[in-house]
């Protein structure tokens, strides 16, 4: 394959206040460069969006990762094909998927945070969801936090996105009443339907907490939520707290309803009951337990080659929709993993 003089990439222009707004963003012909000692050059076929990316335009708040520049590209995970190779890890015409590569066209780089993929096992883009950074993040919040057990109630926020659909349907699989909530009819369908929850309720049906936790309690019976995974934050974390059960265990993967707020909400009023009732709360980063990564792979694999693990993708065409796509994270456009498609799948 010919490598192109110039290529396609998303600069950021300037950093957001609130929801980010498309002047932020420049779409720049740039030089392609040529691979170095020990890089790839790969062309990217599918990018992720993903909320954290959100954190990353928050140039002034102290982080796990650095801001994104202005004046430079995006970056993010992405998966693709290694057109020329200086580095012993791939060779020409492997398939990767990296942390980096992302929000352009080709990746010319070091191979740190880069794995082979075998296309013949699964779509490219479903390493970037339910076989990439999301479902490992869903498994390690329940295998090392939450540690689920038969019989358990488990609440998980987010339900029909990326992480949420697959935390359900690995607590369905441990043997848990489980309870979602996600923000329309048709998502909260699809988790009872196709993905088997025992329960799953549209959250724009509630006011406010007080109202949440009324129809989580009834959803979760008598002795409450034993395992709540947070994806969203506030109402939903102080029913949670409200409804959580005694030796109750909650997992802080996310709180994307507050990555836009310009000042930060007031925290949850009802912390205290985690005291009386031993609550162990813990949030964590996926990337804590990059070591189990192979673990991950050789649970899940079988289940999703098994049809035991269901998945959906929202597929957003051509590059120059990435900042919509990323924008439909915050508006609850997805159903299951949002993609980009940077070029034709030719696996
Ligand atoms: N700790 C980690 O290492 C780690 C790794 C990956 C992801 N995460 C976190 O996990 C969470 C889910 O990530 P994901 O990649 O799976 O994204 P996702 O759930 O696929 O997409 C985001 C979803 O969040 C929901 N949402 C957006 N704003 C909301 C609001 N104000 N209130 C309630 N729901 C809202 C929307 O669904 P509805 O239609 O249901 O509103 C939207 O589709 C995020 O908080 C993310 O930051 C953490």
């Amino acid at each position: 394959m010919s490598i192109p003089e110039t290529a396609k990439e998303i600069h950021l222009v300037d950093y957001p206040t609130g929801k980010p707004t498309p002047e932020i963003y420049e779409v720049v012909e740039a030089p392609v460069r040529e691979p170095g000692d020990g890089e790839i050059l790969m062309r990217v076929v599918f990018m992720s969006v993903d909320p954290y990316m959100r954190g990353r335009m928050n140039p002034h708040v102290k982080s796990y990762i650095p801001p994104f520049q202005k004046g430079e590209a995006l970056d993010g995970g992405a998966v693709g094909q290694v057109i020329k190779s200086n580095s012993e890890k791939f060779a020409t015409g492997d398939y990767v998927v990296g942390y980096n590569g992302g929000w352009r066209e080709y990746y010319t780089g070091p191979t740190d945070g880069f794995n082979k993929v075998d296309p013949s096992l699964a779509p490219l883009s479903a390493y970037l969801g339910v076989l990439g950074m999301p479902g490992f993040t869903a498994w390690a919040g329940m295998s090392q936090i939450l540690e689920p057990k038969e019989g358990d109630v488990l609440f998980v926020s987010g339900a029909a996105g990326a992480v949420g659909s697959m935390v359900g349907q690995l607590g369905k699989l441990k043997g848990c009443k489980v309870i979602g909530s996600a923000g329309s009819t048709e998502k909260c369908d699809w988790l009872t339907g196709e993905l088997g929850f025992d329960v799953a309720l549209n959250y724009k049906d509630y006011a406010n907490s007080t109202e949440l936790t009324k129809g989580l309690s009834q959803a979760a019976g008598k002795g409450g939520v034993n395992c709540y995974f947070e994806n969203v934050g506030g109402m939903h974390l102080e029913a949670a707290i409200n409804c959580i059960a005694f030796g109750g265990r909650i997992a802080l993967c996310g709180m994307i309803s507050n990555y836009n707020d310009t000042k930060p909400e007031p925290g949850p009023y009802n912390l205290t009951n985690l005291i009386g009732r031993g609550v162990k709360m813990q949030g964590f980063i996926v990337s804590n337990f990059m070591l189990l990564a192979r673990d991950f792979y050789a649970e899940v694999g079988p289940m999703l080659a098994g049809g035991k693990i269901h998945f959906r993708e929202t597929v957003y065409e051509g590059l120059e929709k990435a900042p919509e796509a990323f924008n439909g994270l915050f508006e609850g456009a997805n159903t299951g993993k949002a993609v980009v498609r940077v070029a034709p799948d030719t696996a």
